[in-house]
């Protein structure tokens, strides 16, 4: 069924009345050698109630990757695992990539080369404006090295000769791209489904995440794909503007023939609330709402809009009745400045 932004429910603070609780459980732990190395944990699960959901009967649970280590957290970890182990099965001591000023990819990268003594370099869009915003400098602070760029030459990160400039500059590098979206990224996101199948609860019958490249929610689905059993429908929510852009993107990253059974999916595309890292009204109102029913920590460019696109679907009576869902939270850098208008991909 696709939604459509006419057919939805428009939810206020006022229109929603709640009594939460909450309830945490341990999802399985990873079993590889980099996860124990870097003291990646197990996510908790956390269980939202409240009354739009006990009203249909909807059991909510949160896989919190947020929590599974203290600067790696959130899918940033499981888009850069497959690729750190491949940079240091070859040998690389600097990478390079590319990122937004409020780039959890640039962030989460500074940390994982501060912990494993490797050499960062960040190529950020814009000039760096002083003082540098938080997660610059934190990114400084893990050692990463930083150069603003204007955003025309930005533009120009994939092409050859650009490249070959930043190979003069800074030495050779492994590069990886922006959001640290490539084939490893998916292939490490596949790993995020043994969280599913290690649930305590029932296999759910929704798994949603929000998606900008859509590298993540291609891994899940593969991931998917391999369970034995029942599989959960997985409902990607689009952080951004652009019909038919994430859907061609995940498709790109499946494989065209595979025995497994990939199970269904969808890219649902109106709620990204104005475009990429945009606060609508409608969206800064439902996160003021949560804050009143949960202490979950949202932001607004990726995990705010999720839970919007969760409560929203509710309201119009998307779900069966009695249907579980899981909610991946994706982490992400929470922003006090409300606007949320710089890109954090
Ligand atoms: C916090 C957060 N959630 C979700 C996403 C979307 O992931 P993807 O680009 O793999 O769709 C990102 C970007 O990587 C992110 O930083």
């Amino acid at each position: 069924m696709q939604i459509r932004n006419n057919e939805l429910v428009t939810l206020s603070a006022s229109s929603l009345t709640s009594t939460p609780a909450f309830t945490r459980t341990l999802a399985v732990s990873s079993d590889s050698d980099l996860d124990s190395e870097l003291g990646i944990g197990a996510p908790i699960i956390d269980s939202l109630h409240c009354d739009e959901l006990d009203q249909q009967r909807l059991t909510l649970n949160v896989l919190r990757l947020d929590q599974i280590h203290p600067t790696l957290g959130g899918n940033k970890w499981f888009k850069l695992k497959h690729n750190i182990a491949n940079i240091r099965q070859q040998g690389a001591t600097r990478i390079l990539s590319f990122g937004g000023a409020y780039s959890n990819h640039i962030r989460a990268l500074a940390a994982l080369g501060k912990l494993l003594n490797i050499e960062t370099i960040g190529i950020i869009r814009g000039e760096l404006s002083k003082p540098l915003n938080p997660v610059l400098a934190f990114a400084r602070q893990q050692g990463m090295t930083l150069l603003g760029i204007e955003r025309s030459l930005y533009r120009k990160k994939e092409e050859a000769e650009f490249l070959k400039g930043l190979k003069r500059h800074f030495g050779a590098f492994h590069l990886l791209p922006e959001g640290g979206s490539n084939a490893l990224a998916v292939g490490g996101c596949v790993e995020l489904a043994k969280h599913l199948q290690g649930l305590p609860l029932r296999m759910p019958d929704f798994v949603m995440l929000p998606c900008g490249t859509g590298a993540t929610m291609a891994g899940l689905i593969r991931g998917i794909g391999d369970l034995e059993g029942d599989k959960p429908q997985v409902l990607g929510v689009s952080v951004l503007k652009g019909r038919g852009y994430l859907e061609d993107r995940v498709r790109s990253w499946l494989p065209a023939r595979t025995h497994a059974v990939i199970p269904q999916w969808q890219v649902l595309e109106d709620f990204h609330c104005g475009g990429y890292a945009r606060l609508s009204p409608q969206l800064a109102s439902f996160l003021q709402w949560f804050e009143t029913i949960s202490d979950l920590p949202l932001e607004p460019v990726y995990t705010g809009k999720l839970f919007y696109a969760l409560f929203q679907l509710v309201a119009a009576g998307y779900f069966p009745r009695g249907a579980e869902i899981l909610l991946i939270h994706t982490g992400g850098v929470h922003r006090c400045s409300g606007g949320a208008s710089s890109p954090a991909a």
